[in-house]
This record gives structure tokens, sequence and C-alpha cells, in this order.
């Protein structure tokens, strides 16, 4: 038995943040039933095409667990359909542009008088006021939730993460609150409207930059690469590799780094393990010299202090540089590549990278569910061919007879 087992989804969705979301849910048991536009389906199908004809690595890397069905939503027959799978589902997702779903005729007061249990969730690059309309996409939301201001270096501009936090992590947030609502409804008995702005989200992601915000007037951040010889600002600055937490960290170089563009290693010097650092990398006269042996006599010189550390860290590899801090609970991380990543065994021992076999592309790579639960593993199948459950959908689903289901497409409502 998995989590979410008897949950059905209405998933209407399409690019990255909605179908990350959707995909979350199916990964922890709920039937996710795609809807699609006749004929092109989900855009990202075509967009970024590795092999032609094949559907992108974008679409199946986003779409695992589901069932995928063609419905024009614009054709009376097939609204006359929806309404039927409105009735069907516990939950419908999108994330459309804003008033999409409206326009086809579903508003939320619509769907709530067809299935009052219905959880209605969509994601919206802005909530209410000024940009409200507007269609967003994961660089916009990471510039306009906060995180390209304060990521990047000060003399550099602003800079977006390859992390997509504005699309993914939208649909992270998406998934908690869709089933925060099926849990209320246990005691409900009625569904609810959940809605999460990428702007939010993002804003969310960025909450200690939002803290700093605020520290600003209270004089400069000590722990920022700018203090004490740089100039701040009224807002926010960029802190380049600064931790952003009370324990001093920045990227070092390790051997190798004149032709390896990723051989380097984030360190902490967190205060409780810094003596035996200091050991580790030659400097024993830090231990009881009173310029270093305390984080406030450091604060001044961190640029120095990891100077210093880089000096040590430039003379072995990332991993040898982990191997021989680790022990000395020095918290550390080597700067992994993606082609790294994909052959980490521990990551393919979990679960969370895993190969997958798709039956017109073949075999390919993916992220599995990185959150694991006990009592209801994921497994993770290939994402859908282009309408490959319509038909079964609408007989087993809706009840439809297979004549009305040839009846329908040939209507051109499927
Ligand atoms: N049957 C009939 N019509 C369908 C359909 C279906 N099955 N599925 C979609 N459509 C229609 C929609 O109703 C819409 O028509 P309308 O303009 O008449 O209302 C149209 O297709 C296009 O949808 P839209 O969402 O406007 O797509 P877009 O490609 O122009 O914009 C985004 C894409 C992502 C910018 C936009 O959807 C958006 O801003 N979404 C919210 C924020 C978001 O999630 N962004 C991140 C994406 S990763």
């Amino acid at each position: 038995m998995k989590a979410l087992d008897g949950v059905r989804i209405l998933d209407m969705t399409h690019v990255q943040s909605g179908p990350t979301c959707t995909q979350l849910l199916a990964w922890f048991g709920a039937d996710v039933i795609k809807v699609e536009r006749p004929g092109t389906g989900d855009a990202t199908r075509g967009q970024l095409r590795d092999l032609p004809d094949v559907d992108s690595l974008y679409f199946t890397m986003l779409n695992h667990n589901k069932r995928s069905i063609t419905l024009n939503t614009k054709h009376p027959t097939g609204q006359m359909i929806f309404t039927k799978l409105i009735e069907a589902c516990d939950v419908l997702v999108e994330n459309f542009a804003p008033g999409a779903l409206d326009r086809m005729g579903f508003s939320w007061e619509k769907i709530q008088t067809i299935n009052p249990r219905m959880v209605y969730a969509s994601i919206k690059g802005f909530g209410p006021g000024p940009y409200e309309e507007c269609k967003v996409y994961e660089n916009v939301a990471q510039c306009t939730g906060g995180g390209a201001s304060t990521t990047g270096f000060d003399d550099g501009p602003p800079t977006v993460t390859g992390a997509q936090i504005g699309d993914s992590g939208t649909g992270v947030h998406l998934a908690l609150g869709i089933v925060t609502a099926l849990f209320q409804r246990e005691r409900s008995g009625k569904g609810q409207r959940v809605v999460c702005a990428m702007q939010d989200a993002v804003l969310n992601l960025c909450r200690v930059k939002l803290r700093d915000q605020q520290r600003l007037k209270h004089g400069p951040l000590t722990e920022y690469p700018q203090y004490p010889d740089g100039t701040f600002g009224d807002a926010t600055p960029r802190s380049g590799n600064a931790s952003g937490g009370g324990q001093p960290g920045w990227i070092v170089k390790c051997r190798g780094w004149e032709s390896d563009p990723n051989a380097y290693i984030y360190i902490i010097t967190q205060a409780a393990a810094f003596n035996d650092l200091a050991l580790a990398i030659g400097r024993s006269d830090w231990v009881d010299d009173p310029e270093w042996n305390t984080p406030q006599a450091r604060l001044p010189k961190l640029g120095q202090m990891f100077a210093e550390i880089e000096r040590w860290t430039m003379t072995k590899s990332k991993f040898e540089v982990m191997e021989t801090l680790n022990p000395l609970n020095v918290p550390c991380g080597p700067v992994l590549s993606m082609k790294e990543l994909a052959k980490e065994p521990s990551l393919r021992a979990t679960g969370t990278v895993v190969d997958v076999d798709h039956p017109t592309r073949g075999s390919y790579l993916t992220v599995g569910n990185p959150i694991k639960l006990s009592d209801s593993p994921a497994e993770v199948t290939r994402s859908p061919l282009l309408g490959e459950h319509t038909e079964e959908v609408l007989e087993t689903v809706l009840g439809m007879t297979p004549a009305e289901t040839v009846a329908v497409r040939s209507d051109g409502a499927v």
C-alpha cells in the first residue's frame, strides 16, 4: 500500500512547476491522470529534444508514474468529460496562465458545485497585486522573489541559480498545500482552494536574505565578504559563497582546479572544530593566538583565513580534503558535477538516481523521489506517451463503453 493510494488527481499541469508537484504525489501513490491537449500535449514533450520524434528528457523526467489522456477542454463534449473527471477526482491541479481554467468555463465556484470535496490547487507567477495577470517562467520568479538580487558576487550582475527554485521549488510547496488540504478534508468533508505563487515560494526559500535586510539597519553583515573593507548599501547584497549562517564558509580550490571546473570544496569553519582544522592545514599557531582563536577575532579576516585553508586544499583532491576533514567534524562538501552525481553509487542505492526504460527513448537516467517514506517506497515508472491512457481512463474511471469512447474520439473531443 502507498501513502496516497485511493487519491485521484486530475492533473492539468504543464512545463515544470505543476508537473513537479503531481509527480511527487504520484510517487506517494496517487493516481495522477494528466490531461493534455489533443495533438500537441504538454509543450515540453517537444522542447530541448535530444532525439527526433521522441518525448524530451524535459518531459520524461517530470512526468513519471502518471497516466496521460488527451482531452479538448474547450470542446462541448470535452467539457462534459472534464465535468465527469472533476466528479471522479479528489484534486485538480493546474498551472496555466491566470484565468485559463475560468476561460474554459470552470471557475472555482463551478468546480465546487460539481464536486464539493474537490481540492483545487494552482500555481501562478504572482499572487494578487500589480503583476497577477503576468505569465511567469523559472528565472522570472528567481528575479522577482529575491533569489537573483542576492546570488552572485558583489562586483558582478544578479545571477540565477541552477536549482529550479521557481518552478520545482513552487511545485514542492504546492504538494504540501495539497496533502494538507486533503488532511483537513478528512475532518471537514470539504475541499478547498490551494494557491502558491512562484514569487512567494522563491521568497520563502530566500527567507534568510530578508533576515539580513533587517539586520542591515544595525550595522554591517559581518559574515559577508564585504566586511570589513567593502561597502554595504541599503539592500541585502550578493554574498558570493559566504555561508549565510552563523558559521563562516567559503568555496576553496583543490588540486587540479586549473583544468577541472569542479575541483573545489565548500568548507565551514565551525567554531567547535576550528582547532582541529588549524592543525590539519598546518597552522597550529592559530590555536593559541588570540588574533585567530576566537570566532570574533577571525571575523574581520575571513578572506585571509580561507586563503590559508586554500593553500592546503590546493595540494589535495576534493575527496582527499573531505576524507581528512570529515573525521574532524569540519562540515565540508566537494563541488560535485552532474557527471559525478550521475555515477554516485550511494544515490543509485537509495533510488535518488534511477535508470528508467522508455518504449521510444530506451533507457535514461532520472532523479527519483528524494523524500523517503518507510511504509510507502516510491517505484519510478516511465512517463506516459501522449494520450496513452485515454480509452483506459474513459472506460475504467468514467464507466464509458468502448462504443462511447470511439464516438467521443471521432467527435474530436479527445
Ligand atoms: N484543451 C483545450 N485548451 C487547452 C488545453 C486543453 N487540454 N490545455 C491548455 N489549453 C489552453 C489554455 O486554456 C490556454 O488557452 P487561453 O489562452 O484561451 O486561456 C492555452 O491553452 C495556453 O495556456 P497558457 O497557460 O497560457 O500557456 P502559455 O504557453 O502561453 O504560457 C506559462 C505558459 C507557463 C507562461 C503559463 O502557463 C503560466 O504563466 N503559468 C503559471 C506560472 C507557471 O506555472 N509557470 C512555470 C511554468 S514551469
